[in-house]
């Protein structure tokens, strides 16, 4: 088993590089099944669950080929049974539901798995695709979608999911007719994918907003497309050069995506600056010199606090001056990881959807196991501004969603290594 070294209080400097959005690319390589013409995705970062979206793509027959940093799919070839194994891993195999349904008419598909962060239904997915026609039944685990072909209608999320709005967004746009999706998700990487689908052909309009509305057409053509820089993959590093200290630079770092989580860092003290749109440089002494102040951080749809920050920011917290709240109204039970930052010396209880947290004096190095993929994130913090060595088991979360997060770590000053244990 792979576990990550770290020896704390290394202070980081330099640049690093950020890559491609996780949460975009998986959706753009889903919405490349509405088209049986080559499509080409740039800048798509070589973690886990991209490749598990490979799988599943090659396991309906679609040809998939890695060259770089580029991913080419060609759907020529679109089979209607998704591969059980992969999409048990993770959530997001679900998205290739819409894209599918809406070119084949039918789709087979295990329930899915992923992150455990409470219970994730897929209600939202499921009840959009009936109103716009299609029968929905279960098989022993399995879940069918069967439309002849999908019709617009209006559609009402209860939550603004993202991946339901994303989800059905990729159906409607073969549908016949308009569909609207109203309190739909406002995260920025649903604008990256009404990019890709209208320089396809498809007619998306309103992602960024609260109502989308697509009007379907009959079939789209290829593109090539670069994926937008990962803002939560931004917002980890800028909280571990926080904790740890650092003078550390990162670009493409999309400032405007950030908001919420900067205004955060301002209010608990930290001290950042973007040159321009593209790049934010942080520089601290680290948290326990900088007295950093406490806060209160609700964790909502975007724009509001992401809560794929919220266990990164948590980590933070644990060394501030005083008692901080974090409260997280997307997922029910996203503090896995507080119990593994207690053994670090970190004083933080979790009452259902919120952590209380009372700055300490220090963190102190420990084995400890990432729950899930940011809850490995927030040890990763945790462990660079600790005093002493830490082990992190669960590297498979982390993998999940940030390539060659050593090296690069290593790479500005971090003391860190993959272990065999
Ligand atoms: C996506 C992101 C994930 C992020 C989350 C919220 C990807 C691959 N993953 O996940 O990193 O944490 O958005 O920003 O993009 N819900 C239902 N029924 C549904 C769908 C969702 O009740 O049919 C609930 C979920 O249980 C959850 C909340 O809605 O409590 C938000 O989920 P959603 O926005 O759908 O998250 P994902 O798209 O799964």
């Amino acid at each position: 088993m792979e576990a990550i070294w770290i020896q704390g209080g290394n202070q980081l400097a330099g640049n690093i590089a950020i890559y491609g959005a996780k949460n975009s690319a998986l959706k753009l390589m889903a919405a490349a099944l509405l088209t049986d013409q080559p499509c080409r995705l740039d800048n798509v970062p070589d973690i886990r669950d991209v490749r598990l979206m490979v799988q599943i793509l090659e396991g309906m027959g679609v040809q998939v080929r890695r060259e770089g940093e580029s991913l080419l799919i060609e759907a020529k070839e679109l089979g209607t049974e998704v591969p059980p194994e992969p999409v048990r891993e993770m959530r997001a195999g679900i998205q290739v539901m819409g894209p599918v349904v809406a070119r084949k008419g039918r789709i087979r598909i295990f329930q899915p798995g992923g992150c455990s962060l409470g219970p994730r239904p897929i209600d939202f997915h499921l009840r959009g695709l009936e109103a716009m026609g299609a029968r929905v039944r279960e098989e022993h685990g399995f879940i069918v979608v069967e439309a002849e072909r999908l019709r617009g209608t209006d559609i009402y999320l209860d939550f603004p999911s993202v991946g339901a709005t994303e989800n059905l967004m990729m159906a409607a746009v073969l549908a016949e007719g308009t569909t609207v999706i109203h309190n739909a998700a406002r995260e920025p990487e649903i604008g990256d994918a009404e990019k890709f689908l209208n320089q396809c052909g498809a007619r998306v309009s309103g992602a960024g907003t609260g109502v989308i509305r697509v009007e379907g057409v009959t079939s789209l053509q290829g593109t090539s497309y670069q994926v937008m820089p990962d803002r939560i993959e931004a917002a980890t590093f800028l909280i571990a050069a926080a904790a740890a200290g650092a003078d550390l630079t990162l670009r493409p770092a999309p400032v405007v995506h950030l908001e919420a989580v900067l205004a955060k860092l301002s209010q608990i003290g930290v001290d950042w600056e973007s040159p321009d749109p593209m790049t934010l440089r942080v520089r601290s002494q680290g948290a326990l010199a900088e007295g950093y102040r406490p806060v209160h951080v609700r964790a909502l749809p975007y724009p509001g606090f992401p809560t794929d920050v919220q266990p990164q920011i948590t980590a933070l917290l644990t060394l501030a001056r005083g008692t901080s709240i974090v409260t997280d109204e997307v997922h029910a039970a996203r503090f896995g990881y507080a119990g593994e930052l207690r053994r670090m010396g970190a004083q933080i209880w979790v009452e259902g959807r919120t952590a209380v947290i009372k700055g300490c004096s220090h963190l102190t190095g420990a084995r400890v196991t990432a729950p899930d993929l940011r809850g490995g994130a927030a040890l990763i913090v945790a462990a660079l501004a600790a005093e002493g060595e830490s082990l992190i088991e669960g590297v498979v979360h982390l993998d999940r969603g940030y390539a060659r997060l050593e090296e690069r770590l290593r790479q500005v000053g971090a003391r860190i290594c993959r272990l065999e244990v």
